[in-house]
């Protein structure tokens, strides 16, 4: 005879979800230390869902749904999500407290309403004055946009089908419980389960579920990361808090690419699309100084033009120093080297600092030649040529290699005023009958030292 236990105790990591069934000072699944915590399931309040509920269906004969997308006209919010928010699906938003994550979903619910009719906006850790007194700040009173300050996930479950809305909005998953489970809210088991319960509730042809998870600036407080491999889409709202700048960013997306970004500015009024990135970006740059070159990069659809600063100076003491921010490390580390060697450049009594202007983070090779070019600007006190791009991947021999859409990121630089442009030369062919500009093609580093750098 079986004995199901009607209980189960364990002790669950708060920073991945790591499950033990005894106390370990180090989680095994992420190597942090004290981060096991002791929780107890009910497994007789869980429901499981019985059986089958429709029989196997033919691929090429289930409805599309690619045109029933609800976009919100909000289009930096549209465009990370792939074009809008498609119905049936789970979307984590993450962000540090206090980023603007409340004020991002309640403009989103604002525009979705005045579309598509009901969207609910369940707030568990806000009064219903509150939420109130930031729809006013927002202009977003009008609508259909219902509000239920509960965090009983049962209870709110119930309350969403009798309203059917075609989108809810849980303002935090960490503050959802369910009752059967006694664990705290915001441990990894009750923020694991009540996502469960969102997700059945999404897929089973109910709305789109929006969940808003707090990240700490440590690390991940239990939730959001446990939480990424169920949902359909996760954005990370990002930013200083103190800056006016918010970069939205998709880290998954079953429903579109994840290199898209939506920027943002908070206002007065709320969170504001930022038309012209690459104006804002590059709005603060020094005129003339040694250090700076500017790339064009693709982020998802969109190209960026980016500023890259390269701080050179003398080594006081010890080692050289190299640090980069916004550029990967190794990456920074091989392309000096490639200097060095190749370029006759010697960094070796030399700190070198990389940073790019707007908090932006850079992952295409295209970048490499721009980078190279700061670094030996910075070196030699020599500034790059005024209204100069640069562009492209260096090799290992210092030899400089094509990029992908070179149209593309040429003509977003053209629309800010570049007419010099530094290209590898692998890609000339393809830019027949642009008389205007100052393109020049290289095939080295060293080439691209002796074009790029002012005299
Ligand atoms: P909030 O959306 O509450 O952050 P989160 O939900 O991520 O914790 O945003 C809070 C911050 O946004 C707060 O510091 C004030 C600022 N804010 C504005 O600057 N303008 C506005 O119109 C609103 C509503 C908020
Ligand atoms: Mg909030």
């Amino acid at each position: 005879m079986i004995f199901l236990a009607k209980t189960k105790e364990r002790f669950v990591c708060q920073q991945c979800g790591y499950e033990s069934l005894s106390f370990l000072g180090r989680c095994p699944g992420c190597g942090s230390w004290n981060s096991l915590v002791a929780e107890t399931v009910t497994l007789e309040g869980i429901s499981r869902p019985a059986g089958l509920k429709a029989p196997p269906a033919l691929l090429a004969g289930i409805t599309d749904i690619a045109g029933e997308r609800l976009v919100s006209s909000l289009s930096e919010w549209d465009r990370v999500l792939g074009g809008g928010l498609v119905p049936g699906s789970l979307i984590l938003v993450g962000g540090a407290p206090g980023i603007g994550k409340s004020t991002l979903l309640l403009q989103v619910a604002h525009r979705l309403t005045a579309r598509y009719g009901k969207i609910l906006y369940v707030s568990g850790e806000e009064s219903p004055g509150q939420v109130r007194l930031r729809a006013q700040r927002l202009g977003a009173l009008t609508g259909e946009i219902y509000l239920l300050a509960e965090t009983d996930v049962e209870a709110i479950l119930a309350g969403i089908e009798g309203l059917g809305p075609v989108a809810v909005i849980v303002d935090s998953i960490q503050t959802m419980f369910l009752p059967a489970i006694q664990a705290a809210p915001g441990s990894v088991s009750q923020v694991r389960e009540c996502a469960a319960r969102f997700l059945r509730l999404a897929k089973d042809g109910g709305p789109a579920v929006i969940l808003v998870g707090h990240v700490t600036k440590e690390g991940f407080l239990a939730g959001p990361r446990v939480l990424e491999h169920l949902v359909d889409t996760v954005l990370y709202l990002e930013g200083e808090r103190y800056q006016a700048y918010r970069i939205l960013r998709a880290a998954k997306n079953r429903f579109g690419s994840t290199n898209e970004i939506g920027i943002f500015e908070m206002v007065t009024g709320g969170l504001k699309e930022v038309a012209n990135p690459s104006e804002m970006l590059l709005a603060e740059r020094p005129a003339g100084v040694a250090g700076s070159s500017v790339v064009a990069c693709l982020e998802g659809t969109r190209p960026l033009l980016l500023e890259i600063q390269a701080l050179v100076s003398p080594t006081t003491f010890g080692n050289p120093r190299r640090l980069a921010t916004g550029v990967d490390f190794n990456r920074a580390l091989l392309l000096t080297a490639v200097l060095e060697k190749r370029a006759g450049l010697h960094l070796g009594g030399y700190d070198v600092y990389l940073n790019v202007a707007g908090g932006i983070a850079i992952n295409e090779p295209a970048a490499d030649l721009a980078i190279c070019l700061a670094i030996a600007s910075g070196l030699k006190d020599r500034p790059v040529e005024a209204e100069t791009l640069v562009l492209g991947e260096v090799g290992l021999a210092g030899e400089v290699r094509a990029v992908s859409q070179i149209e593309r990121r040429i003509e977003e630089a053209a629309r800010l005023g570049f007419r010099r442009f530094l290209i590898p030369a692998g890609n000339k062919c393809r830019l027949i009958g642009r008389n205007d500009y100052e393109i020049y093609d290289v095939r080295s580093v060293v080439e691209a030292l002796e074009l790029g750098l002012t005299a």
